[in-house]
């Protein structure tokens, strides 16, 4: 897909109709890979794939998602919270550009159980994950929908 109307077509997926393919997950985890994080410490950082469903079913708010992949890291400070939502989007548009539904999580973090993400790191963002009957197709977003200044 074009990259622009990729973005202009990418929205929160919360209705999931199957498992993706392992070959979906692979490509998906290539581009959390591919995202950037602050001072390029990668291995502050962790992904998680859950697809237990004993797991999923302990964790609140996730739509019934067959996958939620946790991102999680190392003493967290502000930096590592916004690279992990760097990592979250690009996961976001590597599933959208295969026609897999993602939505990026919040809500599920602190149900999260003990031993689920690697000792001494911390769970920060998540994104739930499936096959979806929903198409993606250029939102038309307004340049407004975030409002902006200019200063020249
Ligand atoms: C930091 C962040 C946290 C979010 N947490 C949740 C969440 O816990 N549950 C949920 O359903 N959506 C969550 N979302 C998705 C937003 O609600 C959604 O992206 C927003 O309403 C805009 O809709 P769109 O993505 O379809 O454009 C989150 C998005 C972001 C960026």
């Amino acid at each position: 897909m074009e990259t622009l109307n990729m973005i202009s077509s990418r929205k929160a997926i919360r209705e999931y109709s199957g498992q993706m393919t392992a070959e979906q997950l692979n490509k998906i985890l290539i581009a959390a890979n591919a995202g950037p994080v602050g001072m390029g410490n990668y291995d502050d950082y962790r992904l998680t794939v859950i697809q237990n469903s004993k797991v999923l079913a302990k964790l609140n708010n996730i739509y019934d998602a067959p996958t939620v992949i946790v991102i999680s890291a190392k003493n967290p400070s502000r930096m590592e919270y916004i690279s992990s939502g760097a990592i979250a989007h690009n996961i976001e548009l590597a599933a959208e550009d295969q026609g897999v539904g993602a939505n990026y999580n919040m809500a599920c973090i602190s149900s999260i159980p003990d031993g689920v993400v690697p000792e001494f790191f911390k769970p920060l963002f998540a994104v739930t994950l499936g096959q979806t009957n929903e198409k993606f197709v250029d939102r038309k977003i307004s340049l407004g929908r975030i409002k902006t200044n200019t200063v020249k």
